[in-house]
C-alpha cells in the first residue's frame, strides 16, 4: 500500500510513460525496473519538466553521475507541468568547480572518526524509544516500527548534530513530507522550503550570537575560497542536511526492520551472531536503497545508445542500479552475507553521499539494539506496509508484534 495522496493518471507503458508517483512503483517498483533494465538502456516520460530519461542498468547510470560536462546537478529536480526553478542546495545542486570548494567546507564534521564520536548518543536515542516501545510490545500491543522507531533516530541525531531541539523532529517530518508530494503540487513544496530556509535563518542568527560546536556554528565561520558563507546559502545548506538525512536513512533502516520482521530465519542468524550486522546493513542498503536524484542535461550526449537533449532531465535511479544482475549474483534475493557488494546506494562519483558514515552509524545501532532488546518480533497479520512516494523509497508504517 502507499500513502498516496496526490492521484496520478494511471501508467500504461512503463518505456515511453513512466512515473514515480504511480501507486505500483511505490509498492514495488522492481518488476518495473527489472523489465526496463531488460529492454531500453534509458525510458522516457512527459509527465515531469520538459521530459525526464530513467537509465535503470549500472554502467549507465554511473557513467551519468561521472559525466558532469554533459549531465549537471544544477537546479535538478522535477516537476509536473514544465520546468520551475527550485532553488539551489549546496552542495547537492552545485556543479564543478563550484562544488569541491563547498563540498570540502563540510568535509572535516562528517569524517569517520568525528562521527564515531556520536555513537553513544545514538544509541542513547535508539534506548530511549525502546524503553517507551517495549512495555507496550509487552503487553500484546503492536507497534509501527517505521513510525514510532526509524523514523526518530535519524531526526533526533541530525537535530543533535546541528544542535537544534529534538522536539522539532514532527516539523521537520512535515517539511519532508511536503517535499515528497512536492512532485505534482508545487505550492506545498514552496511552502516546506520556505518554512526550512526561515527556520534557519533563526538557528543562523542565534549561533552567530552564541556559538558552539555543533555543525552550524562550523559552517557560520568557514570560508569558502576565502569569504565566509552568505546567510541565504547557509540556510539552504542546513535544510539539506536535514532532508539528505532523515528519510534517506529513515527509509533503509524501515525497510531493514520490515525484511527483519518478515524474514524468520536472517533475523534469528542476526540475534544469533550480531558480528554479522554490518555485513547485512551494507545488503539491506543494496536492496532497499533508498535514494534517487536528478540530472538536467547540459551538453549533447547519450544515455547507452540512446541520444539525449540539452534541457532533457535525467532521474538517478541507484536504487534500481542495485538491482542489476550484471554486476550483483542474483539480485533480487536479500543475502544478508552477501560478500562481493558494490553497491551504490549512496551514489557515485563527486556528489557520492557525504553523510554515508553517519547513515551507516545509525543504521548498524538502531539494528544492532533493537535486536538485543527485541530479538523475537514479526509483522502484525492484516496490516499492510505503507511505502513513501516519490524519488526517496522507504515503508512508513511497519506494525509489528512480539512472538
Ligand atoms: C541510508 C541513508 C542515505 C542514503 C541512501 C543516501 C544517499 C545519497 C545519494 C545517492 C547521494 C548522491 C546524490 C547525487 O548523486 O546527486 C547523496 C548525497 C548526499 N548525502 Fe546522502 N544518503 C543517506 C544519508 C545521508 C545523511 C545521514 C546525510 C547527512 C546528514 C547525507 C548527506 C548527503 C549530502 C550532503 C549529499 C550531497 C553530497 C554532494 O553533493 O557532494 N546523506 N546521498
Amino acid at each position: 500500500m502507499s500513502d498516496t495522496t496526490s492521484p496520478v493518471p494511471r501508467v500504461d507503458d512503463w518505456t515511453t510513460d513512466w512515473d514515480h508517483h504511480d501507486p505500483r512503483w511505490t509498492n514495488d517498483p522492481f518488476p518495473i525496473w527489472d523489465e526496463l533494465r531488460a529492454g531500453c538502456p534509458a525510458a522516457h516520460t512527459d509527465r515531469y519538466n520538459e521530459g525526464v530519461w530513467l537509465p535503470t542498468r549500472f554502467a549507465d547510470i554511473t557513467a551519468v553521475a561521472h559525466d558532469t560536462d554533459a549531465f549537471s546537478s544544477g537546479h535538478s529536480g522535477v516537476t509536473a507541468g514544465g520546468t520551475v526553478p527550485r532553488g539551489v542546495f549546496p552542495p547537492i545542486h552545485l556543479d564543478p568547480p563550484d562544488h569541491h570548494p563547498m563540498r570540502r567546507a563540510m568535509l572535516p564534521f562528517y569524517n569517520p572518526k568525528r562521527i564515531e564520536g556520536w555513537r553513544s548518543h545514538v544509541l542513547g536515542i535508539c534506548d530511549d524509544l525502546i524503553d517507551e516501545l517495549l512495555p507496550r510490545l509487552a503487553a500484546g500491543e503492536p507497534v509501527d516500527v517505521a513510525a514510532e522507531y526509524a523514523a526518530h533516530i535519524p531526526a533526533a541525531t541530525i537535530a543533535a548534530l546541528l544542535g537544534i531541539p529534538t522536539s522539532d523532529g514532527d516539523l521537520f517530518r512535515r517539511w519532508i513530507h511536503g517535499l515528497e508530494l512536492g512532485d505534482n503540487d508545487v505550492d506545498v513544496r514552496k511552502q516546506a522550503v520556505a518554512e526550512m530556509t526561515g527556520y534557519f535563518a533563526g538557528v543562523i542568527e542565534a549561533r552567530r550570537a552564541e556559538p558552539g560546536d555543533d555543525f552550524v556554528s562550523v559552517l557560520v565561520q568557514a570560508e569558502v575560497d576565502g569569504a565566509p558563507i552568505d546567510d541565504a546559502t547557509l540556510q539552504h545548506i542546513l535544510a539539506l542536511q536535514l532532508v539528505a538525512g532523515i528519510d534517506t536513512t529513515w527509509g533503509v533502516l524501515g525497510a531493514s526492520l520490515w525484511h527483519l520482521a518478515s524474514h524468520d530465519d536472517d533475523r534469528r542468524t542476526l540475534v544469533a551472531d550480531p558480528d554479522k550486522i554490518p555485513t547485512a546493513i551494507e545488503e539491506f542498503l543494496r536492496a532497499y536503497a533508498s535514494v534517487s536524484l536528478w540530472r538536467t542535461v547540459v551538453a549533447p550526449a547519450t544515455i547507452g545508445d540512446v541520444e539525449v537533449s540539452v534541457g532533457d532531465t535525467v532521474m538517478m535511479a541507484f536504487p534500481a542500479a542495485c538491482r542489476d544482475p550484471e554486476v550483483f549474483d542474483d539480485p533480487a534475493t536479500v543475502d544478508i552475507e552477501r560478500q562481493r557488494n558494490r553497491h551504490v546506494a549512496f551514489g557515485s562519483g563527486i556528489h557520492r553521499c557525504l553523510g554515508s558514515n553517519l547513515a551507516r552509524l545509525e543504521l548498524n545501532v538502531a539494528v544492532a539494539r533493537w535486536l538485543e532488546r527485541v530479538p523475537s518480533f514479526r509483522l502484525v497479520p492484516g496490516h499492510d506496509v505503507v511505502w513513501a512516494e516519490g524519488a526517496i523509497r522507504g515503508p512508513r508504517s511497519v506494525m509489528v508484534e512480539i512472538v
